[in-house]
């Protein structure tokens, strides 16, 4: 694990409606006008949906045979870059995304439906959206915030899991972003959705979250921002963890909140699993 320096949180600012970090905004020209091609596959998801697991998964589909050597040597960000981020000490994601040699270059993006920089959908790439049950989703991502310290101070469980709700954590709503990218889908054929399924009992062995616990190429225990010692970023990996964290009451708050901002939208989770 790299020696962990101090790093000054952040505030979240509002751009176009979408919490994100100055770190995003300050490269937006060059998000915005990413040029991408044809063959490109696009990984989308709100944070902490699967999105690791995924692009392990088709990175090894697409390049496992012929560079099996990318599993044990490359770092995940390395093979499929994280288009806008523009943290500090590492290349911007679209810098390295420009760069990958690799047919189809395979990107990741957090980004709302709306803040896609339109080139994907010109060029209609293929696109993978993955989403993971809200509760799960938020759970999660506490974790992740409390770890992760360049993003905002997350505060307690209660505190967070209300900006959640608000729709104030990085990237915005979690509502917005699933049903954003569902409605896509009904007039971009080219966009795969995935209702995330962590853990299934079938997946093979290098897949499986304690192969990619331990592996240092996915795991991302060489990115200095992120504090293993407060939480590891491959966390627990399970369906329903959000029981060990919403008390009855938040449960009940959360569920009423969540048929609110989902009453429009024919998009189905199941939310009690
Ligand atoms: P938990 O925090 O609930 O454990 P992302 O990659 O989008 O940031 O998502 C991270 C979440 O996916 C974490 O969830 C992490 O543990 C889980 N995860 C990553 N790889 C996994 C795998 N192979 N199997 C199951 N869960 C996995």
């Amino acid at each position: 694990m790299p020696y962990m320096q101090s790093y000054t949180r952040v505030e979240l600012t509002d751009f176009e409606g979408v919490s994100l970090v100055h770190f995003i905004t300050d490269n937006w020209e060059n998000i915005k006008n990413f040029k991408a091609r044809p063959d490109d596959i696009l990984i989308a998801t709100h944070p902490k949906a699967g999105t690791t697991w995924v692009s392990y998964i088709l990175d090894l589909l697409y390049f496992g045979n012929t560079s099996p050597e990318r599993q044990t040597s490359l770092p995940i960000y390395l093979r499929v870059p994280f288009l806008e981020a523009n943290f500090p000490e590492t290349p911007s994601g679209e810098d390295l995304a420009n760069k990958l040699a690799t047919t189809p270059r395979i990107i990741k993006t957090h980004l709302p439906v709306q803040l896609v920089p339109k080139s994907f959908w010109e060029q209609n790439c293929r696109v993978v959206y993955v989403a993971r049950n809200a509760k799960d989703s938020a759970v999660s991502y506490y974790h992740f915030d409390r770890m992760n310290m360049i993003s905002a101070e997350p505060g307690d469980w209660n505190t967070y899991l209300q900006r959640f709700m608000d729709g104030k954590t990085m990237f915005g709503p979690w509502y917005n972003h699933v049903c954003g990218y569902w409605e896509k889908k009904q007039t971009y054929p080219n966009l795969h959705y995935i209702i995330s399924f962590l853990l299934r009992k079938r997946i093979t062995k290098g897949v499986h979250f304690d192969a990619m616990k331990q592996n240092k190429m996915t795991n991302y225990s060489a990115v200095p921002v992120m504090d293993f010692k407060i939480s590891p970023f491959m966390r627990k990996g399970k369906v329903g963890d959000w029981k060990n964290h919403f008390t009855v009451a938040q449960n009940e708050q959360f569920d009423k909140h969540y048929k609110e901002k989902m009453k429009s939208t024919t998009l189905q989770f199941r939310t009690q699993i």
